[in-house]
This record gives structure tokens, sequence and C-alpha cells, in this order.
């Protein structure tokens, strides 16, 4: 008995030591809908219209997701073109018809609900033309391109969003969905200014800052661009900025296809390496499979994989969103099977992403170290 007792106390103790997972849910993807064209026509559904061509979050899915599955995670995704319209520029001034939308979905997160928001602005560092992407739109900072927003409205930009949350703890500021084809110095350049401009205007919350190549955490130490050469270059004055990287694992780690061949734990480990040699933290803020039985130990891989590596604080499945209908996020070779989104269905009336893969799989094992009090944080109070 004694023994037993003993036993016990040391496996808490060492699964404490190493549970660092403070923050988890989902992406709230459906923000960003509805400028999609087929020709690439610049203005497409631009600036659309709020509850029909796009919408933040279904207050009854975040209702599931707090109060039934215990979550605390949401990444609310926005487009930049919308906040900042065209004819305003990027920069400071916003639409604030727009914003009131976008604050009311944070604010039902984070004050109605406790739990915690990232803001997410869904526009793989570029901005101006939406239409098709993530392809198109003039890359943020790129002084080769006449049309390009420079890394100072950028700056602008972050200045004026942390400036109007700075007094709300649980929010956390993402820099970028998914920078690519660019050279990863204007990447950091762009964080940079950014990280400045939130501390500047006294926002002390987390940030979560991408990296080149999609942020893919497979990639982040490979190749000529690869983020590893120069992303820990990185500084805050606050030492409260974690990276923030996606993983699929599809053959080509799009996130397109049914079937899952590259494990995370695998494919994870030189980027952890380095997180580790530099004292940094990250969050992975997508992921995600099919249903497919084959796919199971692949998610159970990543989630158990972040929670034995002290490297990993957070992490966000992609993704729910009110707009989905029965299309799926990823992982399905375009399949209709829904998406993480509670309530929805596949195509066909069968059950959704929602119930073959979150509550089937991603719900059995939360981690139970997630906090619901204090401001973001590497490590929270
Ligand atoms: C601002 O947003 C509102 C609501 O979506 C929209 O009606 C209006 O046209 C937008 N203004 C600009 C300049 O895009
Ligand atoms: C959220 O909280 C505010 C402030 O307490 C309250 O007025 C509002 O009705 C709540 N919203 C919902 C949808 O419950
Ligand atoms: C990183 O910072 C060091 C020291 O300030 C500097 O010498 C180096 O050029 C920087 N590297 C990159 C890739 O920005
Ligand atoms: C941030 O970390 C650096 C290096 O460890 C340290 O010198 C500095 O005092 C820290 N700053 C704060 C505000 O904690
Ligand atoms: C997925 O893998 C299964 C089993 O190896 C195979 O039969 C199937 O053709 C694959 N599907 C696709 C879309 O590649
Ligand atoms: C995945 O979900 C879809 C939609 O419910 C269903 O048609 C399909 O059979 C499921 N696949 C597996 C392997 O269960
Ligand atoms: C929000 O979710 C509820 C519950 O699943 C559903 O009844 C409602 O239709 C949803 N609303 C929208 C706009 O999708």
């Amino acid at each position: 008995m004694l023994f037993r007792n003993c036993a016990t106390s040391i496996a808490l103790l060492a699964s404490n030591a190493a549970a660092t997972i403070y923050y988890a849910g989902v992406a709230e993807s459906s923000g960003e809908f509805g400028v999609w064209s087929a020709t690439a026509t610049p203005g497409t559904g631009l600036p659309g219209t709020f509850g029909v061509d796009y919408a933040f979050i279904n207050k009854s899915a975040i209702d599931v997701f707090v109060d039934q599955n215990k979550v605390n995670l949401f990444r609310v995704a926005f487009l930049l073109e919308r906040m900042c319209p065209l004819s305003y520029g990027l920069g400071s001034k916003f639409n604030e018809t727009h914003f009131s939308f976008f604050k009311d979905a944070i604010d039902y997160v984070t004050v109605n609900k406790s739990a915690y928001a990232i803001l997410d602005p869904h526009n793989y560092m570029r901005y101006n033309d939406p239409s098709s992407q993530p392809m198109t739109g003039s890359i943020i900072g790129d002084t080769s391109d006449v049309k390009a927003a420079t890394t100072a409205q950028f700056a602008a930009f972050w200045g004026e969003l942390a400036g109007r949350f700075k007094d709300n703890e649980k929010v956390i500021f993402g820099l970028m969905n998914e920078p690519h084809d660019m050279p990863t110095s204007l990447v950091l350049a762009n964080d940079q200014a950014a990280i400045n401009a939130i501390r500047k205007v006294n926002a002390k919350q987390l940030i979560i800052a991408p990296g080149n190549s999609w942020t893919g955490g497979h990639s982040w130490t490979s190749g000529s661009d690869a983020s590893s050469l120069i992303m820990a270059n990185i500084s805050d004055p606050l030492n409260n900025t974690a990276f923030d990287i996606h993983e699929y694992f599809d053959s080509d780690y799009s996130g397109g296809h049914v079937n899952c061949t590259n494990l995370a734990s695998t494919q994870l480990a030189p980027l952890t390496a380095w997180l580790a040699q530099h004292n940094f933290r990250a969050m992975i803020t997508e992921f995600g499979a099919s249903n497919s039985t084959g796919c199971t130990s692949y998610v159970s891989d990543i989630i158990s994989y972040m929670e034995n590596n002290p490297q990993y604080i957070g992490w966000t499945a992609w993704a729910a969103g009110p707009f989905w209908g029965t299309s799926s996020p990823c992982c399905t070779d375009q399949a209709h099977w829904g998406s993480l989104e509670p309530g929805s269905t596949a195509a066909d009336g069968s059950p959704s992403l929602y119930e073959t893969v979150w509550m089937k799989t991603i719900q059995k094992i939360v981690p139970k170290t997630l906090v619901w009090k204090g401001m973001s944080a590497l490590k929270p109070m």
C-alpha cells in the first residue's frame, strides 16, 4: 500500500513537471470566407455581408467546446482586407463596423466564456488581393512591388489592434497565418516590427510569431530559406513570444489528403531540438486529419508529443467554424465530410469530423493542464 502511494505520487510529480500545455482548442475559420474567385478577380467578396458571406463564430458551438468539452482556446480568423479596407490601406484605420463584429466574437470567447482567443489575420503575409488566397496579394514589405503594403503599415495595424485589446488578458496575438514564398528575412522583419508595435502600446499578452514556408514544423530546419537560419533573431522585450507552427500528416504536409503518412513526433524532432537550443516555446495552431482509421494514431501522436515536450504550450486543431457547411477544412481529398463544428454533418447526413475525429480521438486526450485565469503567457502565473 505504502509502496503504491509512493509510486503514484512520483508519477504525478513527473507528469506535472512535463505538463506545459496551458491552452488547447480549435481554430474558428469562416471569418476569412467569401472572397474566393475562380478567375482571381481582385475585390471579389469585399467587404462582403457579415452573417451571409462570412462570420467569426457560432456562439452555440463555442458553448459546446467550453461547457462540454472543456477546452480553453479558439483561433479566430479574419481578413486584413475587411478590417483595413483597400480604400484605407493597411494600417491603423479600421472599418469600425467590421471591427465591432470581430470584437463581439472575441468578447464572447474571452469575457462570456472565460476562454482564450488568438487573433488570426488569415493573410499569408499578403495584403490587397485575397481573391485566390493563398497565392494572390502583394507580399507585405516587398519593396520591389509598388502595390505592396509596407512593414511599417503592418506594424501600425498591429499596434492599433493590440491597443484595442490591451486590457483583455485572454487574447493572444497571432501575428500572421502561414507566410510563404518570400524571403525568411522579411518574415522576421515583419514579425519583429509587429512585436515592437504591440509592446509599444503596452499590450503585454502572449504573441505567437510564424516562420516561413507555411510555418511548417517539419521543414523548420531545412532548405536554404529555413526558418531556423533566421528566426532565432526574433526578440520580445517582455519575453512573451512563442513560435506559431502548423503541421499536417499527409504525404505533402498540405492537409489536403485522406491518408496519413508523416508522423509528427518524427517530423517535429529537429524543430523541437532547435526550440530547446534557443529556449523558445511553440504552439501548433493547425493540425488535422481525416477520420480514416489509419490517421487515428497520427492525431494522438501529435497531441501526446506536444504534451511530452515542454517546448510546446498549446494547440488548436483545424478547423471548426460556422460556415463550413458540409465541406471539410482538411484531410478528405475534397470529400464533403463536414468539419469540427459541433452540429455539422457530412453531405450525406452522416457524422462530421466533429464526431469522427474530434469526439472520437481528440476529445479523449485533451490535456488536463489548461488554465482559465490570468494573462496569456509562455508560463501563466
Ligand atoms: C465596412 O463594413 C461594413 C459592414 O460589413 C460594410 O457595410 C462597409 O461597406 C465597409 N466599409 C468599407 C469602406 O469597406
Ligand atoms: C455576454 O456577456 C455580456 C456581459 O455580461 C452580456 O450582456 C451578454 O448578454 C452575453 N452574451 C451572450 C450571448 O450571452
Ligand atoms: C541576427 O542578429 C545578429 C546580432 O545582432 C546579426 O549579426 C545577424 O546578422 C542577424 N541575422 C539575421 C539573419 O538577421
Ligand atoms: C528576457 O530574457 C532575457 C534573456 O534571458 C533577460 O536578460 C531579460 O531580463 C528578460 N526580460 C524580461 C522582461 O523578463
Ligand atoms: C489511402 O491508403 C489506402 C490504404 O493504403 C489505399 O487503399 C487508398 O488508395 C489510399 N487513398 C488515397 C486517396 O490515396
Ligand atoms: C469518414 O466520415 C465520412 C462521413 O461521415 C464517412 O462517409 C466515411 O465512411 C468515414 N470514414 C471512415 C473510415 O470511417
Ligand atoms: C449555430 O449552432 C446551432 C447549434 O448547433 C445551430 O442550431 C444554428 O443553426 C447555428 N447557427 C448558424 C448561423 O450556423
